[in-house]
């Protein structure tokens, strides 16, 4: 008999059929996150489970998935798996890297040039009908090209966005664990520990995973020390920084804005401060969203699927231990 793979939401047409190939696919049509009560009778039959991270999988949503054998998550970060619980069960675990780097960079400097150049606020402005006349200071902005931007987490994404950096002729610098040679030659960035880079940036892009490492990496302390006009740019998840001292910091103007596509709870609450502050341009989590790139994301995703169900070594595992 073929595995089942539970998939509680619609995907590309292509993924799936590849999955159909192979496998019995409980397959629910749906763009919204299933309630509880269905996810987990869909998860009591499961061989396979495939989720954006909007779904958290720890020991105790485990206990309700007896034939679970992978979890494949659509998503390069997976802060949303518990991995030594699922490596405790002998699950295998899988993301999708590469094909959303370039997509993801795009929209971490569409946010970083739109945060820098006002574009949201001045496009409000203008709908608003409050463009009633040309006025030499209206919405002056920061300049982008020739400033100094600083990245934090110089992994695949973050080489991504040196690339589109480097194109402005703005001054790379990069903090990461451990040192790039390889991108200090290719890109021409240059190494510095946090505090420097902090203090020296104009723009400071958050790019790290969540890890307990990483969690409030930039906190009241870090942006203390960043300059009175930079703007802090994040798209990578939300509690790498630490969002009370952020909306301190932006609310006592101690930092000149800041792009956030991540948050700390997801959908960030309607009453966010963050959300009522003109400097501050939001977006819903979209990274990584273009027709393309999910696409080639859920077909990655089934094809580490179809690997760890048929005794392959997916591409893009985990948890090898
Ligand atoms: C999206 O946030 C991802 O991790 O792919
Ligand atoms: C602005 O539009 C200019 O002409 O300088």
């Amino acid at each position: 008999t073929k595995p089942l793979v539970f998939v509680p939401h619609r995907i590309a047409e292509s993924a799936l059929a590849l999955l159909r190939e192979r496998c019995e696919v409980d397959y629910r049509d749906i763009e919204e996150k299933l309630d509880d009560a269905s996810f987990a009778a869909g998860l009591q039959r499961a061989d396979g489970l495939m989720i954006y991270s909007r779904h958290k999988i720890n020991a105790s949503v485990l206990e309700k998935a007896p034939r679970l054998r992978v979890v494949s998550n659509i998503a390069v970060g997976y802060d949303n798996l518990d991995l030594p619980a699922l490596t405790a069960r002998g699950i295998l675990a899988t993301n999708t890297p590469d094909v959303l780097t370039e997509t993801t960079a795009d929209l971490t400097f569409a946010l970083l040039m739109a945060a820098a150049r006002r574009v949201p606020e001045a496009d409000r402005f203008v709908k608003n009908g409050q463009w009633n006349e040309w006025l030499p200071s209206l919405m002056l902005g920061k300049d982008v090209h020739g400033a100094t931007i600083g990245i934090v987490g110089m992994g695949r994404i973050g080489e991504a966005v040196a690339r589109r950096a480097k194109g402005f002729d703005m001054n790379i610098l990069y903090f990461n664990r451990s040192r790039k040679p390889e991108a200090e030659k290719a890109l021409g960035v240059q190494f510095t520990s946090l505090d420097d880079l902090l203090s020296r940036s104009d723009y400071v892009v958050v790019m790290t995973p969540l890890t307990p490492e990483t969690e409030g990496l930039i906190g009241e302390r870090e942006l203390a020390l960043m300059k009175s006009d930079a703007i802090l740019i994040n798209t990578s998840r939300g509690c790498v920084v630490d969002e009370q001292a952020l909306i301190r910091s932006l609310t006592e103007r101690r930092i000149g804005g800041a792009g956030l596509d991540v948050f700390q709870m997801e959908p960030t609450p309607k009453d966010n401060p963050l959300l009522s502050l003109p400097h501050v341009v939001t977006l819903p989590h979209i990274g990584s969203a273009t027709r393309e790139t999910r696409e080639k994301m859920a077909l990655k995703a089934a094809r580490n699927m179809l690997a760890g169900l048929f005794g392959e070594r997916p591409e893009n595992l985990l948890n090898p231990s």
